[in-house]
């Protein structure tokens, strides 16, 4: 089978077009490619939510500081097409540049609330970028539902919150995060990781989760520092919608050159 590509807005629409004519309705699983199982159960879902399922593939530089990792973000798009065509994808959406950013794009959008504080403490640019990348996302392919995973918890808060405040026409909705049999979270930026950091980055898992369970995060960061990681940007406790609270455990620390973020909900009944 070969998997139907469209590289512009064009081809996206008269695709998505055909779809709605035959009554079905759409999926999007927004990714920026490196495709991993993690991304897989997203397009699963999609498939069990809607009719059709478009995954993009676009790395956003507009989330990436100059200083980030943009120029080596990992880029395999033979690799990603092979595992969509098994997942049974429908459309993959690989827009260049300018379908996307076209000469003289000069709009920006600058999320508030659950956009403030944790990555973009670290990230200052990253959700405004990803705001920007999913509007245009979401009004090119007009999908009924948009799937997101929950490690990058944040993300989906801020992207709820400009779905609601610009009135965009689908829903949000999220997949528990797929996890390596040692607990740490699958991410396109785990291939960096050496022998060493790879033995070293399921503590994260770790940490978050002893403190879902009921630990006090008062020795997270000295845990992870003694696991090994060289530095951490935060571990946090909030509630899901990032209010203070005790509903799901953030964190984000550096191993090198490699960040991992992750995100650990606390189960029902076991903090407040
Ligand atoms: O999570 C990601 O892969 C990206 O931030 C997204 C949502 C595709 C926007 O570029």
């Amino acid at each position: 089978m070969t998997l139907p590509i469209a590289r512009d807005v064009a081809t996206l629409r008269a695709t998505i077009a055909g779809w709605r004519d035959a009554g079905q309705s759409v999926a999007l699983v927004p990714t920026m490619g490196a495709l991993h199982a993690g991304h897989l159960a997203l397009l699963a879902r999609g498939r069990e939510l809607a009719d059709r399922v478009v995954t993009s593939i676009f790395v956003n530089p507009t989330q990436f500081a100059p200083t980030e990792d943009l120029a080596r973000y990992p880029r395999d798009e033979a690799g990603d097409v092979a595992a969509l065509v098994a997942a049974g994808c429908d459309l993959l959406y690989a827009p260049g540049p300018e379908a996307i950013y076209p000469p003289g794009f000069c709009t920006a959008i600058l999320p508030g609330g659950p956009a403030l504080g944790l990555e973009a403490a670290f990230r200052p640019q990253m959700y405004g970028g990803v705001a920007l990348v999913c509007t245009k996302l979401f009004t090119q392919c007009g999908p009924d539902l948009a799937i997101f995973g929950e490690k990058d918890w944040q993300q989906v808060q801020v992207v709820r919150r400009v779905v609601a405040d610009l009135d965009l026409p689908l829903r949000i909705m999220t997949v528990a995060t797929v996890r390596e049999a040692d607990g740490l979270a699958m991410s396109s930026r785990n291939r960096f990781l050496d022998a060493r950091a790879r033995a070293i980055a399921p503590a994260l898992y770790r940490v978050l989760s002893g403190i879902a369970e009921g630990r006090a995060p008062v020795r997270a960061e000295a845990e992870l520092l003694e696991a090994g990681f060289d530095s951490v940007d935060y571990v946090a406790l909030r509630r899901r919608d990032l209010s203070p609270g005790g509903e799901v455990v953030l964190g984000a620390a550096r191993l090198g050159a490699v960040r991992l973020i992750d995100a650990v909900p606390v189960s029902a009944g076991e903090r407040g």
